[in-house]
């Protein structure tokens, strides 16, 4: 386990030689470069959110957070390959944020015996196995946001290259779009590439983040008021 500078708690992966977030801060990570970015572009009372992959689940979790106190129904769907990770969560730490919002051992009972977290308002869906294999059998248009955050591109390669942002096109909906921690030009060139628009979040005190828009976005379309986006 691993504190990060804002207090919350990430952790190393030794097979993969990659931190699971920014030591700047697990939750504001999540926070800024994926869920503010996702809740603020998708103006709907319905959300469809592809979380890869979940890791520790702050992505997943905060967007259920977040469902809960905007009053939106959220769908979250999840992938993720460490079944003995899933296993050992439910003793994670979270922050308050979470903990106090969320029934985490229910989630992880269904998580770990493949069934589905219905909540009021929300529900939470982990696939556990491949990505690679999991997105295949997605429907076209299905989402609204896919919060892309595997290990850094050196790491995670199939998931971020071509074949991948592709097939992330091809399961988004017309106006929906793709948050990541990554600002690296080569996925920012992939992405372009396979039709998605490019815009930079700068934040004041850590490493920028890249939205891809699917559809026409222009700056006006986009809240800057958490941080700036610049379209490239
Ligand atoms: C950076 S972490 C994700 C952090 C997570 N989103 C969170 O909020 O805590 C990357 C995760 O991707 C998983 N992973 C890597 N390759 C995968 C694959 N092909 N399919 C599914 N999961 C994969 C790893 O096991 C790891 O848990």
């Amino acid at each position: 386990m691993i504190y990060t500078d804002d207090g919350s708690i990430s952790a190393y992966n030794d097979a993969y030689n990659d931190y699971y977030h920014d030591k700047k801060g697990a939750l504001i990570e999540s926070i800024y470069k994926h869920i503010i970015p996702a809740f603020n572009i998708i103006n709907k009372s319905h959300i469809r959110i592809l979380d890869i992959c979940f890791g520790l689940g702050y992505n997943s979790f905060l967007s259920l957070v977040f469902a809960k106190k905007s009053n939106i129904k959220v769908d979250v769907y999840s992938v993720e390959i460490d079944l003995s990770l899933l296993k050992e969560l439910h003793n994670f730490p979270y922050p308050k944020i979470i903990s106090n919002y969320l029934e985490i051992d229910r989630i992880f009972d269904c998580i770990n015996n493949d069934k589905i977290f219905v909540d009021s308002n929300s529900s939470l869906n982990v696939f556990r196995g491949d990505a690679l294999y999991f997105i295949n059998t997605l429907d076209s248009g299905f989402f609204d946001i896919v919060y892309q955050d595997a290990f850094s591109p050196s790491k995670n390669q199939l998931l971020w290259n071509e074949k991948h942002f592709l097939s992330l096109y091809r399961i988004l909906g017309d106006r929906g779009a793709v948050t990541t921690y990554s600002s690296a030009k080569k996925v920012r060139d992939i992405a372009r590439f396979c039709g998605f628009g490019i815009f930079d979040m700068k934040f004041a005190n850590f490493k920028n983040g890249t939205l891809c828009t699917k559809g026409i976005y222009d700056i006006k379309d986009l809240d800057s008021v958490k941080f700036s986006y610049v379209k490239l």
